[in-house]
This record gives C-alpha cells, structure tokens and sequence, in this order.
C-alpha cells in the first residue's frame, strides 16, 4: 500500500527526550547513529548544532517541508483533542500539562521543518520505508534507533518487525528500541517473538530508562552484537 501523507499523524520528539528515552551517555552520542521513523523529531538537528551527525530516515522524507506543515496544522488540534480525552493513560511528571506538551511538540517540529528545507541538511534526512533494505553497507553505524515506531505499531505484525530489525542489525553494531509497550501500553504483541528470534545470535537487554510518558512505557530494547 502506498504511503500517503494523508494518513501520516506527525508528532516528534526533542534531544532530550531522545537522551532519556534511550539512556544515551555522552559517548553514545559521539557514536555514528542512524534513526529509523525519525519522522518530524527535532533530534537530528540538536545534534548537528553540537557537531555530532545522525543520519534519519522516514517515508515522510519524500514529502515537502511544506506539506509536512500543513499536515501538521491540519492535525494537530485532533491530536491535542485525543491526548485531552486520554490524560490518565499518561505521567504528567516531567510534561506537566497538555499545553506543555502540545508546546514541546510544536516547537520540535517548527524546528525540525526549518532545518529539513535546507539545501544543507538534505543528506541527513533520507526517505526509506521499513522494512525495505537500505544502501548502506553491513555495520556501517555503531548504533540504530527507533523511537516510538517498531515494537510501539504492533498491528505491523512480526514479520514487519523481524526483517526491519534484520536491517537494523545488518547496519549497526547495537539497536536501541523504545517503549516496547504496544499503543493501548499493553504488553506489546510482537515483543515475545523479537526476543526469541534474535534471543540467540545477539545480546538482549531489557532496561529501565529515565523516562515515562505512557504509563507503564519506561523500558528500552537494547539488541547488541556479541563481539561487540
Ligand atoms: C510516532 S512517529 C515517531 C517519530 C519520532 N521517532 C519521534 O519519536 O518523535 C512514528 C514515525 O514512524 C514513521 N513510519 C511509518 N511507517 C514507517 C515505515 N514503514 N518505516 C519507517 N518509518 C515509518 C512515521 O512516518 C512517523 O514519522
């Protein structure tokens, strides 16, 4: 099926929110990563501000800074709309309200659309749809990432979710995943069968991270190489 805008919902996340998510240290962030269903998220720019790269990928990449604008404008208040109606199912710890959160988002996102219609910055966000193969070479990242995209979207079902992190781990020594709670942050579907098919030929760790925004969403799938 083809991958429409009109069905694209955009809300993206900041550094910090990557940092906590993913327990990244200060040499994780030195590291050659690459972010998969990067979507609209401001983390690739805060990074490139303080020197370091972050290669994104996202079939919304094939879409104008324009259209992703307007889709964003024509989404938004639905969004804000929904979270209003399923405040309980969320910590209002660190974003204490909606209005934090709907400002958090904006401003993600306001800065993310400046920085991908740059000239400049067209090499770091690349259009690819998982679960398809990309062009890089074997183990060319230290580290993968999804945030809020695999393991999150059980419904993709878990051969979705095996050949996307097959590629993953083609490309990078160790993948990060996070949450690994399903949309209803229920016991993600598709979690048992991704430990058991990689539960052999990598290192799986299942950690506690600083943050929670779902309630119940506050571990992290780590998949590492052995020799690594
Ligand atoms: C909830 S957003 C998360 C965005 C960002 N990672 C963040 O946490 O702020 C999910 C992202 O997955 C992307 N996506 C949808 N289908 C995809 C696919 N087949 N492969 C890769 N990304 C996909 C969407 O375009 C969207 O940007």
């Amino acid at each position: 099926m083809a991958f429409e805008l009109k069905n694209v919902v955009p809300w993206g996340r900041n550094l910090e929110e990557y940092t906590n998510m993913f327990a990244l240290t200060a040499h994780d962030l030195s590291k050659r990563i690459i972010s998969f269903g990067d979507g609209p998220a401001s983390f690739n720019l805060e990074m490139h501000r303080q020197g370091k790269e972050v290669t994104s990928l996202d079939p919304v990449y094939q879409f104008t800074a324009d259209e992703l604008r307007e889709r964003i404008h024509e989404t938004k208040d639905t969004i804000i709309r929904q979270m209003q109606e399923n405040r309980d199912n969320f910590v209002w710890t660190s974003i204490k309200s909606i209005d934090e959160l709907e400002r958090i988002r904006m401003e993600a996102m306001a800065s993310f659309l400046a920085d991908f219609e740059k000239e400049s910055s067209k090499s770091r966000y690349l259009y690819h749809e998982l679960p398809a193969k990309t062009e890089f070479a074997d183990q060319a990242f230290d580290l993968g990432l999804s945030s809020h995209f695999l393991i999150l979207y059980a419904q993709l079902g878990l051969d979705f979710h095996l050949q996307s992190i097959r590629e993953m781990l083609r490309l990078c020594k160790e993948v990060r995943i996070f949450p690994i709670v399903n949309l209803n942050a229920g016991k993600s579907e598709v979690l048992d069968g991704i430990l058991e098919t990689f539960g052999t030929d990598y290192e799986l760790i299942v950690s506690k991270v600083n943050y929670e925004f779902q309630k119940g969403g506050n571990e992290m799938l780590t998949l590492r190489n052995h020799s690594v």
